[in-house]
């Protein structure tokens, strides 16, 4: 059974874990942190970027972003960064994406790798983030771009999750941090991304009211000796059923930043699963 409330025997016995099903199948992680319900609201607003579209029931879709000579250009453009931070960081090379943890082999080295793929910016691709905010603004009817005024400028996240490992964050909402609240996520598969390894998200779970998830305040979730800057969930107001809806390669996920996404384990056994995601905010 889920652990879906302070109130759970099951709960107060082991706080730190975070159980929910990815397509049926049940994992329970440790999750750390300070936990408590929030308030009497629900933060997503039907009136803001996702006015207009048809899957705001839902929270998400799958938009067709790229063209073929688009992915392929993104990944090679991601090869090149990766094999600079492998070079400057004495680390080797990578000749495929998702044999990564071949030549990454100990957590110290990805360690190294991730505190730098975590904080990309647009000045370190060649791939048009403005063609791809237009392409965004068309699906919302409302444009968004990758400038945020609340931010010097935005990052763009390198996700790398080797086989079977915990390089995973927590359950979460981006939009609990007020700098991401008035954006959209999206979410582009690069290597090994597939039905095991796809990022997991709860359909409808935008419209939770916040007191009834129980979840850490920013910077407190902590993973294997990982902290991460968005609050942690660990309950709902039902049990936490995610489903990894899959996007193809030049498909990208567009979701609401108060969709509870994340724990993106990766079940594949030779597979190291990278993607990219970032923020465009309203304009
Ligand atoms: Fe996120």
């Amino acid at each position: 059974m889920a652990i879906t409330s302070m109130n759970d025997p099951e709960y107060q016995q082991k706080p730190n874990n975070c159980r929910l099903t990815i397509d049926n199948r049940e994992f329970i992680f440790d999750l750390q942190g300070k936990f408590s319900h929030g308030n009497d609201e629900v933060l997503f607003d039907p009136d803001g970027l996702m006015e207009h579209v048809s899957w705001q029931k839902e929270g998400f879709t799958i938009l067709d972003l790229l063209s073929p000579t688009e992915t392929n250009r993104l990944i090679t453009n991601l090869s090149k960064i990766l094999n600079q931070i492998l070079t400057e960081e004495n680390l080797g090379s990578l000749n495929a994406l998702e044999k990564y943890h071949e030549v990454i082999d100990s957590d110290e080295k990805h360690q190294k790798v991730i505190s730098r793929t975590r904080f990309l910016t647009s000045r370190d691709f060649e791939i048009d983030l403005n063609e791809i905010s237009r392409r965004v603004s068309h699906e919302l009817d409302k444009e968004v771009g990758i400038d945020n005024p609340l931010l010097e400028e935005e990052i763009i996240i390198l996700r790398i999750s080797r086989p079977e490992s915990m390089d995973i964050n927590p359950l979460h909402r981006d939009g609990y941090l007020d700098i991401w609240a008035n954006t959209i996520n999206v979410w582009i598969p690069v290597a090994g991304c597939n039905k095991w390894s796809s990022l997991p998200l709860i359909p409808g779970s935008h419209w939770w009211n916040e007191q009834d998830v129980v979840r850490t305040p920013p910077r407190n979730a902590v993973i294997n000796g990982n902290t991460y800057h968005v609050p942690g969930i660990i309950g709902g107001p039902e049990p936490l059923h995610a489903i990894r809806p899959d996007p193809a390669a030049g498909q990208a996920l567009l979701f609401t930043p108060f969709l509870v996404h994340g724990a993106a384990i990766n079940q594949n056994s030779d597979l190291t699963r990278m993607s990219l995601e970032f923020r465009l905010c309203a304009q």
